[in-house]
């Protein structure tokens, strides 16, 4: 599964690619507006993908866009039948927000085994990426359930990182270390 990280900040999208697992970014109105820095000047990479929302004017623009070779990301997708659609137009990729749905007591997930047994049913090229993370746990199932790329703000990829029993054991390791000879340590 391929991990984005969903951000404006310059410096989070630079300090998670010097890991070395970074795939892709992606950012929406929201995340600029907190960032409050000019995203037109930062965006300028011939690599984009064009967010459209998931409306009718917007499965429009995603056939016109994609028959001229330009890939969309259908955002804002809350059903199965809406990615159906959405990959029906062209797009490249479809963006369930699940979070926002288990916010509204809804499982989120079901939506993204839901369009993984449809696209895989038909064959769409369509990637699914499951958006509106939250947790370490949306990206387990997220991976379980065959999302093709999982977008996440810095915070949960710095969660993914950590683990109490790692950082523990680690410790251990290095005072066990100091304890031995001098001589040794060097090998
Ligand atoms: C996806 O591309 C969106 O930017 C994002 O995942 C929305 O997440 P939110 O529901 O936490 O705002």
């Amino acid at each position: 599964m391929k991990i984005f990280l969903d951000t404006a900040d310059i410096n989070e999208i630079r300090e998670a690619n010097s890991w070395g697992i970074l795939d892709g970014v992606t950012t929406n109105p929201s995340l600029v507006a907190k960032e409050g820095k000019d995203i037109m000047r930062r965006v300028g990479a011939p690599n984009v993908v064009i967010k459209i929302p998931m409306i009718r004017e917007g499965l429009r623009a995603i056939r016109t866009l994609s028959s001229e070779g330009i890939r969309v990301n259908t955002t804002l997708i809350f059903s199965a039948p809406q990615a159906l659609l959405a990959a029906k137009a062209g797009a490249s990729f479809v963006s369930p927000f699940v979070g926002r749905l288990d916010d509204i007591s809804h499982v989120g997930m079901d939506i993204v085994r839901d369009i993984r047994a449809i696209f895989d049913n038909y064959d769409y090229k369509c990637e699914i990426l499951a958006a509106s993370i939250r947790n370490p746990l949306h990206v387990v199932d997220a991976a379980r359930l065959g999302a093709d790329i999982a977008t996440m703000p810095f915070s949960v990829l710095e969660a993914i990182i950590k683990h109490p029993l790692t950082d523990i054991g680690l410790q251990r390791f290095l005072k066990d270390w100091e304890k031995l000879p001098q001589q040794m340590r060097k090998g």
